[in-house]
C-alpha cells in the first residue's frame, strides 16, 4: 500500500518536472520595507500581498510585543478565548459595520469552514469560475451542487441560480480576484441573490484594508451592507499585514458557525500576539494615516499601469494592487521572472493550475511601501527582460 502511494507521488512528480510546474520556496532572512534578503541576495519586493506596509509598521509590532502569551494554549470553545480574540472581534464587526465576527486561523480555513456548515447535499453552491481555491474546496467539502460561471458573468450566474435547487442556494464570489486583480460586480451580484433568494457570501482577502471608506472593501466601495452581502470574508494575512481571518456579518449565520463550523471547533484559536497586532492594524486602517497610506498607494498603482501601458505591457483590466502582466506559457513566465530577479526585483511567476492553462503570468503587487523610483525601476527592467523575450 505504501509503495502504491510512493509510485504515484513519483509519477506525479515526473509529470510535473516535465511540464516545468515544480513549484520552490525561496528563503526571506531579512526584511527591510519592500527590500527583503532572498536566498543571500538583497532584492526588491514586488510580489507580497503586504499592501500598506503594515506587517513592519512600529505600532502593529507594538501591539503584538505587549499581548500577554504567545500562545492560545486551546481551541476558542475550550479555554483559548482570550480577552485579545474578544477585542478583536469586536473592533471587526464595528469596522465592518456588520452585527458580528468570529475569528478562523487562517481564510483558507475559514472559507471551507462556512460553506461546510451551511450547505449541504441538495443545496446549490453558485461561483465564479476564478475563486479562490479555498470556496471551491469548500462546496466540494460541503457536498452541495457546485455550479460556477465564467468569469464575472452575472447573466450566466443568474441562469446557475435559477436553474434549481430542492435546497438553499448561496452565491460566492471574491470581492477582488487574487489572480487577475479584478473586482466582482457586487451590485449587480447583491440585486441577483436578493431576487433568487440566494445568501451571498464575498471573499474580501483582497479588498479588506485598501478600498472603501475606512478600507472597509470592496463591499462598502460598492455601497453594499450586511443586508445585501450577509457573510465577508476579511483575512489578516494581506492588507492588515498579519495571519488568520474573520467571518463577519449575520449574528444568526455567525453564531451557526460558531455552533457548527468545524474548521472553527477543531483547531487551536490564532496566538492572542497575532489578535492583538490585527486590532493595531484595524485601528491604524481606520485613521488618517491609514487613509493616507490608501492614498499613496493608489498613486503607486497609477505609476505602475500608466508606465506599463506605455511600454506595451500586456496587463489585465485591474485597477487594484493585484497588477498581473499576462505571458502565456509558464517557460516564458519562468524566464521572466528569473531575468527579473537578475535586475534586483522579485516578482513571482503564477503558472497553472493556480491560473488556467496557457495563462501563466507575472503578478506584480504594489504597495504604499514602494517609492516612485521603485516603480519606475520595476518597469525599466520590464520593459528590459520583456523586449529581450519577445
Ligand atoms: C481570495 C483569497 N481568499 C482566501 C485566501 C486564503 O487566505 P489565508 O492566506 O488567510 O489562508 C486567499 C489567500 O491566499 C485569497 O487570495
Amino acid at each position: 500500500m505504501q509503495r502504491l502511494l510512493k509510485d504515484r507521488c513519483a509519477v506525479s512528480h515526473a509529470q510535473r518536472l516535465a511540464a516545468q510546474r515544480i513549484r520552490t520556496r525561496k528563503t526571506v532572512s531579512q526584511r527591510q520595507g519592500v527590500r527583503c534578503e532572498v536566498d543571500g541576495r538583497w532584492l526588491l519586493n514586488f510580489c507580497s500581498n503586504d499592501y500598506l506596509g503594515l506587517s513592519q509598521h512600529p505600532s502593529v509590532l507594538a501591539a503584538f510585543k505587549e499581548a500577554a502569551c504567545t500562545g492560545s494554549g486551546a481551541s476558542h470553545l475550550v479555554c483559548g478565548h482570550t480577552a485579545e480574540h474578544v477585542a478583536l472581534e469586536a473592533a471587526l464587526a464595528r469596522w465592518q459595520q456588520t452585527s458580528r465576527a468570529q475569528l478562523f486561523s487562517s481564510g483558507y480555513v475559514a472559507n471551507l469552514a462556512v460553506l461546510q456548515a451551511l450547505l449541504e447535499k441538495g443545496d446549490v453552491c453558485v461561483q465564479d469560475k476564478l475563486n479562490h481555491a479555498s470556496l471551491i474546496d469548500g462546496a466540494r467539502l460541503a457536498g452541495c451542487t457546485l455550479k460556477r460561471y465564467p468569469h464575472l458573468d452575472v447573466e450566466a450566474a443568474a441562469r446557475q441560480l435559477r436553474s434549481g435547487a430542492e435546497g438553499a442556494t448561496l452565491l460566492a464570489t471574491d470581492g477582488v480576484f487574487s489572480m487577475d486583480g479584478d473586482s466582482a460586480p457586487l451590485t449587480a451580484l447583491a440585486r441577483l441573490a436578493r431576487e433568487q433568494a440566494a445568501l451571498l457570501y464575498v471573499d474580501d482577502a483582497h479588498g479588506a484594508g485598501v478600498m472603501g471608506d475606512a478600507g472597509r472593501g470592496s463591499i462598502a466601495a460598492a455601497g453594499l451592507t450586511e443586508q445585501d452581502v450577509q457573510l465577508r470574508l476579511i483575512t489578516f494575512g494581506k492588507a492588515l499585514g498579519g495571519a488568520g481571518a474573520a467571518v463577519v456579518g449575520d449574528a444568526e449565520l455567525i453564531e451557526h458557525l460558531l455552533q457548527t463550523a468545524r474548521g472553527g471547533i477543531y483547531t487551536t484559536a490564532l496566538p492572542p500576539t497575532q489578535a492583538a497586532a490585527t486590532q493595531a492594524a484595524i485601528a491604524l486602517i481606520e485613521s488618517d494615516a491609514g487613509a493616507a497610506l490608501r492614498v499613496q498607494l493608489q498613486a503607486n498603482i497609477t505609476r505602475f499601469t500608466t508606465g506599463a501601458l506605455q511600454l506595451g505591457l500586456a496587463l489585465l483590466p485591474s485597477t487594484t494592487a493585484i497588477q498581473p502582466v499576462l505571458v502565456g506559457s509558464d517557460e516564458q513566465a519562468l524566464a521572466l521572472s528569473m531575468a527579473l530577479e537578475q535586475r534586483g526585483y522579485w516578482v513571482a511567476a503564477i503558472r497553472p493550475p493556480t491560473v488556467p492553462e496557457g495563462s501563466a503570468r507575472l503578478r506584480v503587487t504594489l504597495s504604499a511601501a514602494h517609492t516612485p523610483a521603485q516603480i519606475d525601476g520595476l518597469l525599466q527592467a520590464l520593459a528590459e527582460v520583456h523586449f529581450c523575450a519577445y
